[in-house]
């Protein structure tokens, strides 16, 4: 039985990590803030797949639940053998309109919590192989402010030290889907309405899609056919066009203000 540790487990896309791990017989660490959700999930996984499912609350925009998270995975008595970097948020509002402690949250939980889970995650998985896969999003092709610039370090981050590893059994994968059907547009309030429905994707199927690029020893993987597109045209068009387009897309419900 392996053991995966997987950030942002409760909602979303993490929740969608947890089930299929499960499902695949993985024994779990689930980590998050909502203690009381993280042992609800973590029962239901147990009672429905008979894995080991273990929480590790804990606020990764902290020193305090970024440490408590790497002591985990860094523990010889406990080996993690996949770690899924999810946790996330966005923030509605242009540049400016954004309050700066919000930004820097943002920097901490999406820069720097992934930045120091992965290495705690790799250093004991030299000894015997493991994958980290760090999730990212198609807004790393596209400029978008601190949340496009945070997942496009998390694009560049993993593929580099994917290929500084390779050879030496420790996978890395950064994922970037799409508009994914999640609790994240409703958490930072984004009135999405007007958002084409071809354009969503569903969580379940973003999981099983990266999980087989992982086994298909990609550095970056970017499930489903449209967004491969949306992806490979934004190589080629001009940066500034490339801005208003996810500028209109992206923050058309104006800024958030008052908080
Ligand atoms: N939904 C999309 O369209 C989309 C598209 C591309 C990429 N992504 C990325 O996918 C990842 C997951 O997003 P999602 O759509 O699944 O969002 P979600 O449904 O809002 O889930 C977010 C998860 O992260 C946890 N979380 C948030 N802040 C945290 C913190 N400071 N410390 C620890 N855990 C925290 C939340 O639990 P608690 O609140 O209990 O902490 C929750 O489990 C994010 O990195 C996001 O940027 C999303």
């Amino acid at each position: 039985m392996t053991t995966a540790l997987v950030t942002g487990a409760t909602a979303g896309i993490g929740a969608a990590f947890a089930r299929r791990l499960a499902r695949d017989r993985h024994d779990l660490v689930l980590v998050a803030r909502d203690a009381d959700r993280l042992r609800r999930q973590a029962a239901e996984l147990h009672d429905r797949h008979g894995i080991e499912a273990s929480v590790l609350p804990a606020d990764l925009s902290t020193d305090e639940g970024i440490g408590a998270v790497e002591k985990r995975l860094s523990d010889p008595e406990h080996r993690v053998d996949l770690l899924v970097n999810n946790a996330g948020f966005g923030l509605k509002g242009a540049f400016l309109d954004v309050p700066l402690a919000d930004e820097l949250r943002m920097l901490k939980v999406h820069c720097e919590a992934v930045l120091r889970l992965t290495s705690a995650a790799v250093e004991p998985m030299k000894e015997r192989g493991g994958a980290v896969i760090n999730v990212s999003s198609v807004a790393a092709f596209f400029p978008r402010g601190t949340y496009s610039a945070s997942k496009s370090w998390v694009v560049q981050f993993t593929a580099g030290a994917a290929r500084d590893l390779a050879g030496s059994g420790v996978r890395l994968m950064a994922l970037c889907p799409g508009f994914v059907r999640t609790e994240f547009h409703q958490r930072a309030s984004m009135d999405m309405e007007s958002l084409p429905g071809w354009m969503w994707l569903e969580a379940d199927r973003v999981v099983d899609a990266g999980l087989k690029d992982l086994d298909r020893g990609k550095f970056v993987s970017v499930p489903d056919p449209r967004y491969k597109m949306i992806t490979g045209t934004s190589r080629l068009a001009p940066r500034n066009s490339l801005a208003s387009l996810s500028s209109r897309v992206g923050r058309r419900n104006g800024p958030k203000r008052g908080r």
